[in-house]
């Protein structure tokens, strides 16, 4: 009988995950093809297992590899993730402190970088609020080191993307024709155009909902359907993403005001009766709660996936970690 470990070096060894490894960075999905990023879901499934079989992490994939975490930006899941999901796969995590580091004395982004590749850093983590410093980054020191996307301005957050179609693969055997609807602010959120690129390569058909003030009608290009009406959004859709208010990047002045946004666009358990009976809610995080979506649909477990979002972070991470690296 094959054990799980002998399946996962199976699929390392596979032809998608060679394809992987030759790209060695994760900047956006759009540079995977569907048969790769299946190929990142079943190790992310197989890592799963793994955790629940046994008892077994840390593996020793990474025994000998260095992987940096520099945030430029403030994070919760998606940094904690990454180091919990760097040490189940036994590489050292170097956690850069940005706000102590030389970043501080005017050093910039790539020779922050260089420094940390000369020590020995094989994967460099980054978050930051400029979109392309990734792009930047990869032309100058892409050789020598693998670099992952943690979220870049309002356009790309890859691994949050991956770990969300994960996650409806726990409900789903095929997100084909699955009608996913992404509600709130979308205009200025990372989230949904990674969700919207990712879910739509791998054939679902995607919606969302936003007020005129918070839409990003760019969206609109990748064949995703925009709506101003929640109700006619969510209409017999079988996942609704609810997103924060990114009161950070607008300023609270523009939103179209927290009680006409509750009365339009707050996810509760009256509004969600117009999707599919077996609809689920998911909310990249942090929440503002009682703004977005109601706290009682929020913790309600049968109908929310939060909590399951950020586990299956840590195996989706892991398997992006493994395969870029291993
Ligand atoms: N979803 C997400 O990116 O959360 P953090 O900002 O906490 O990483």
């Amino acid at each position: 009988m094959k054990t799980t470990q002998n399946t996962l070096q199976e699929i390392l060894n596979s032809k998608e995950a060679h394809s992987i490894k030759e790209k060695k960075h994760l900047i956006n999905t759009d540079s995977f093809s569907a048969d790769e990023i299946n190929c990142l879901m079943a190790t992310a499934r197989h890592l799963k297992q793994l955790s629940n079989d046994t008892n077994q992490f840390p593996l020793d994939l990474l025994k000998s590899s260095h992987v940096a975490l520099a945030f430029y930006e403030n994070s919760t899941r998606t940094k904690c993730s990454f180091n919990i999901a760097a040490s189940n796969l036994g590489a050292n995590v170097l956690d850069l402190n940005v706000d102590t580091s030389s970043s501080q004395k005017g050093e910039n982004l790539i020779d922050t970088a260089a420094t940390l590749i000369e020590m020995g850093v094989n994967a460099y983590i980054q978050r930051h609020s400029e979109e392309g410093v990734l792009n930047q980054m990869v032309s100058a020191l892409g050789d020598s080191c693998s670099f992952i996307n943690a979220g870049e301005g309002k356009q790309t957050h890859p691994t949050q993307a991956l770990l969300d179609y994960f996650t409806m693969l726990d409900l789903v055997s095929s997100i084909e024709n699955k009608k996913v609807t992404i509600v709130g602010d979308t205009k200025y959120s990372r989230v949904a155009r990674s969700n919207a690129r990712t879910l739509t390569k791998m054939g679902a058909d995607v919606h969302v909902a936003s007020p005129e003030s918070l839409m990003a009608d760019d969206l609109a290009e990748l064949g995703v359907t925009l709506h101003t009406n929640l109700e006619e959004a969510i209409k017999d859709c079988h996942f609704i993403m609810a997103l924060r208010i990114q009161f950070e990047r607008q300023g609270e002045a523009q939103i179209i005001g927290k009680e006409a946004y509750i009365k339009n666009y707050q996810l509760n358990h009256s509004v969600i009766k117009s999707a599919k009976e077996s609809v689920h809610v998911m909310h990249p995080g942090p929440v503002n709660r009682d703004l977005e979506i109601t706290s009682e649909l929020a913790d309600d477990k049968n109908l929310s996936l939060i909590r399951q979002q950020v586990a299956n972070g840590v195996f989706v991470r892991m398997a992006i970690l493994a395969l870029l690296l291993n």
